[in-house]
């Protein structure tokens, strides 16, 4: 309560200043500017926004709360989520559909959306990505030239998968098309090209599978069936151990699948696995979305500053509102001002005070209530 009672007074001594503001335009004869809102907010989305595909705790309409009658954006938000697995552009259209606004695709943060800062690194060199979803296609969105999804990685090493033959499923069938193109025309050769860099998008799906092949890619300098070699670089999109989706109680999540494959690669080989995660509640995370929030202010109130204010008209408070203690409260006390948290009862967290090793701000029950409290605190009616 402490960060938002902090929070509710600087909104006022804001208020008084945009009022003192406000005279002196007038009386200067300036053109009346739409007040610029100081503060911003970051939605988690599994576990307040949704769970699976349904919206959950009102947030249709808590999100529409933040748009002006004829529908264009007044207050800073975005979606600070660790999932992924599509393009950035298709979860805004997703997140359109089903929340009844327009979302753009600079207001969705994924876990996997920093890897773009790697593309200088990585850009021509033979990768994989792994994980639900579209993953070879986000990293080609962000320009990787030669990606390939763990999926026609494997299928072009016979035997790779020795349970393979007993897998009934149908894998990929949504896919298929893409699935033929990449197999006619691969990007690399993957018996000859060594595998540079190993990106887990998003969740994991063939969780056996997935663990053979990164074993045999990681232990052997990225050749599969030959002798072992030095350890590509390995990332993590996120590392949750659990998230809440659709099913009563949390699910094993991607830091569940990086647990699996450290110990298993340690136990099979003499070094130890080498990786970096990103995601919540890396503090980097917070501070680059605290950068985009900013570009959504300036896109939303153009004329509001030059970009020497800038400095000075920086968000004074950004409120994050999640499900997670672990990860999203975690990485607000990690990360300290502007961010402020709001845990709701909508996912992972049940509790009926606050997490006790992850303490947030402020508890409520759902999304909406969160949007009621800010709005109210920011004096935005
Ligand atoms: O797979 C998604 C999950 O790990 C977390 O999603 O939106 O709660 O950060 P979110
Ligand atoms: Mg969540």
């Amino acid at each position: 309560m402490r960060g938002l009672s902090s929070a509710l007074c600087r909104a006022a001594a804001r208020t008084r200043a945009e009022l003192q503001g406000a005279r002196g335009r007038r009386l200067s004869h300036y053109a009346a500017a739409p007040a610029r809102p100081s503060f911003g907010i970051a939605f988690d989305i599994d576990g307040v926004i949704l769970r699976g595909r349904s919206p959950i705790g009102g947030s249709p309409q808590a999100i529409r709360r933040l748009y002006a009658d004829d529908g264009t954006l007044k207050i800073p938000f975005l979606f600070l989520t660790n999932g992924g697995g599509v393009p950035e552009y298709k979860r805004a259209l997703e997140l359109s559909e089903l929340l009844g606004v327009n979302i753009s695709p600079s207001q969705v943060v994924h876990g996997h959306s920093p890897y773009r800062e790697l593309l200088k690194r990585f850009e021509d060199d033979p990768i994989v990505a792994v994980g639900k979803g579209e993953p070879a296609a986000v990293m080609a969105e962000y320009g990787f030239r030669k990606v390939l999804s763990i999926d026609d990685y494997a299928s072009h090493f016979r035997e790779i998968d020795p349970l393979a033959p007993f897998k009934k499923w149908n894998v990929g069938q949504s896919n298929c098309q893409n699935l033929m193109s990449e197999k006619m025309h691969p990007p690399y050769d993957v018996h000859s090209e060594r595998v540079k860099g190993v990106f887990v998008v998003s969740d994991p799906v063939d969780w056996g599978r997935d663990l053979q092949v990164l074993c045999d890619i990681l232990s052997t300098g990225g050749l599969p069936g030959n002798g072992k070699g030095d350890q590509p670089p390995l990332y993590f999109a996120a590392d949750d151990l659990e998230y809440q989706a659709a099913f009563p109680s949390e699910r094993l999540g991607m830091g569940a699948f990086r647990i699996a494959l450290e110990s298993i690669f340690n136990q099979v080989n003499d070094l130890p696995l080498k990786y970096t995660s990103y995601g919540k509640p890396n503090p980097f995370v917070f501070k680059n979305a605290a950068n985009i929030l900013e570009k959504i202010v300036m896109g939303i109130y153009p004329n509001s500053q030059s970009t020497k204010e800038v400095k000075d008209h920086q968000l004074s408070t950004i409120y994050m509102i999640g499900d997670n203690p672990k990860v999203d409260i975690c990485g607000v006390l990690k990360a300290g001002p502007p961010w402020s948290s709001i845990l709701t009862r909508t996912g992972v967290f049940r509790g009926t005070d606050n997490d006790p090793k992850f303490p947030a701000d402020l508890v409520v029950d759902t999304v909406d209530d969160a949007v009621s409290c800010i709005l109210e605190k920011e004096c935005i009616r």
